[in-house]
């Protein structure tokens, strides 16, 4: 397994360019499933997770070019992912992706996809409303909490589909799929998606009672849109959707991905950096640049760039994760590196997912004091954190130790960072690029 060696205790300076959102690639892929044809997906990032949706969509029936993939013989077969898949001779890596969804041929989600990657749950509301049917492996356990999909079968339930779980797979059987008022438990992301794609080729009208509000939601449902859906008030806790008979292939570009831009801000505050950010969705940060500024972060904003100065020594702060627009648990990690070295004591709240704080031991290797008492940690900043060997355990936790490393005192060895390839495009090749001493060691 590839490890990182960082040399920490260098200032980021300069411009890093945000790559496309992973979070909103990956339900707009399954999408294509809903219209037979061609559709082309733009600012497409090259992670590993976005491979294993390929593999997922080929193994459809789908056809995905032009980011080679080198399938084996009989589309049938899914094997785990390369991190980065072999290039057919010739052809350069591009950030366009067409997707040809005329043969749809198979319905399922099988195991060895789901466990690797739980958004594989996402073509389940595709295959449901193009299909009728589908059957995905439930995805069970995982590094950061149960995850259940009760919510997204409750809702197909109400729309008509009957539902059937045995040995690990859920069946989903909709010869009538109609609209719903579907009134959610929790706040769910994947969920809010499954039910809006499988909403807009249903019969009737569906109405999303406490819908997720993340940007992910409103570029799916932009996507949607051009393909001929007719639906409401994505952004807001409400979205009501016109089922359609049938939807056209469309073309859509990505929306840059807010969370890699909270990763790099935070890297620039942690070293006391200066770094222009580019492609920042600016309008998608607010809460996150808000707690940053309380800590002494500056950001001048100018042509859609967002510049970031880091403090001297940042200040504590405290934080509470929440659904969008409340601070993203998909920074907390990252924020906890920051806090580390802060001046003061920090209180960080995991109201989302309940074992969240997996990096929290790696960093006390690192000399960090945390104490974590059910969903809160109390992170009392040092001055100085040490460089160490840790290990990443999931895609975030992984950004954080990165982050924590570069501002670390001697060598710091951050090993399975497999969970970083699956989620942050290039990282070591942008955070170079901005100064810090980084690299790659491959496994043996
Ligand atoms: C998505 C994001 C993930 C992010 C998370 C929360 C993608 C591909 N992943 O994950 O990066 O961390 O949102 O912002 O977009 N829940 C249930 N029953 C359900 C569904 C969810 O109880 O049927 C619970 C979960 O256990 C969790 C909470 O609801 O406690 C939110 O989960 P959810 O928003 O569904 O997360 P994901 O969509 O899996």
């Amino acid at each position: 397994m590839d490890k990182f060696l960082i040399r920490g205790g260098k200032r980021l300076k300069g411009e890093v360019t945000i790559s496309g959102a992973k979070n909103a690639a990956l339900p707009l892929m399954t999408a294509t499933l809903l219209a037979a044809g061609t559709h082309t997906l733009t600012n497409i990032p090259h992670l590993r997770d976005i491979y294993t949706m390929q593999r997922l969509l080929e193994h459809l029936g789908a056809t995905c070019e032009p980011i080679p993939l080198l399938c084996k013989e009989g589309r049938g077969e899914v094997d785990l992912p390369h991190p980065h898949p072999p290039l057919t001779k010739g052809r350069e890596l591009n950030n366009s992706l067409e997707i040809s969804t005329d043969n749809i041929r198979g319905d399922d989600a099988p195991y060895d996809v789901v466990k690797t990657m739980r958004a594989s749950v996402l073509v389940m509301g595709p295959l449901v409303g193009r299909l009728r049917h589908a059957r995905v492996s439930l995805p069970g356990g995982c590094a950061i909490g149960a995850r259940p999909i009760d919510l997204h079968l409750k809702a197909l339930h109400a729309m008509g589909a009957e539902i059937v779980l045995h040995d690990g797979l859920v069946e989903v059987k909709a010869p009538k799929l109609h609209g719903a008022h579907v009134s959610l438990d929790k706040v769910t992301v994947t969920g809010t998606e499954n039910i809006m794609m499988a909403a807009v080729l249903a019969e009737g009208t569906t109405i999303i009672e406490n819908a997720a509000r993340e940007p992910e939601i409103v570029d799916l449902a932009n996507y949607l849109f051009s393909m001929g859906a007719i639906i409401e008030g994505a952004g807001t806790d409400r979205i009501i959707i016109e089922g359609v008979r049938e939807l056209r292939p469309a073309a859509h570009t990505v929306i840059s991905d807010r969370i890699e831009a909270a990763t790099f801000m935070i890297g620039a505050a942690l070293t006391g950096g200066d770094v222009t950010i580019k492609n920042a969705p600016i309008h998608n940060l607010e809460t996150v640049v808000g707690r940053l500024k309380e800590a002494g972060v500056k950001f001048e904003e100018a042509h859609g760039n967002l510049r970031v100065t880091g403090p001297q020594r940042p200040v504590s702060v405290d934080v509470t994760t929440a659904p969008h627009p409340g601070f993203a648990t998909d920074i907390q990690a990252q924020f906890m590196a920051l806090m580390t070295v802060s001046e003061g004591t920090s209180i960080i709240t995991e109201t989302i997912f309940e074992n969240r704080f997996m990096h929290v031991p790696e960093l006390g290797r690192m000399g960090a004091r945390i104490a974590v008492e059910g969903p809160t940690a109390v992170v009392k900043g040092k001055k100085e954190l040490v460089g160490a060997q840790v290990m990443a355990t999931d895609l975030r936790a992984s950004a954080s130790l990165v982050l924590a490393g570069l501002v670390a005192k001697g060598e710091t060895e951050v090993d399975r960072i497999y969970h970083l390839d699956r989620g942050y495009e290039k990282i070591e090749e942008k955070l170079r690029a901005l100064g810090a001493d980084i690299e790659r060691i491959p496994s043996e």
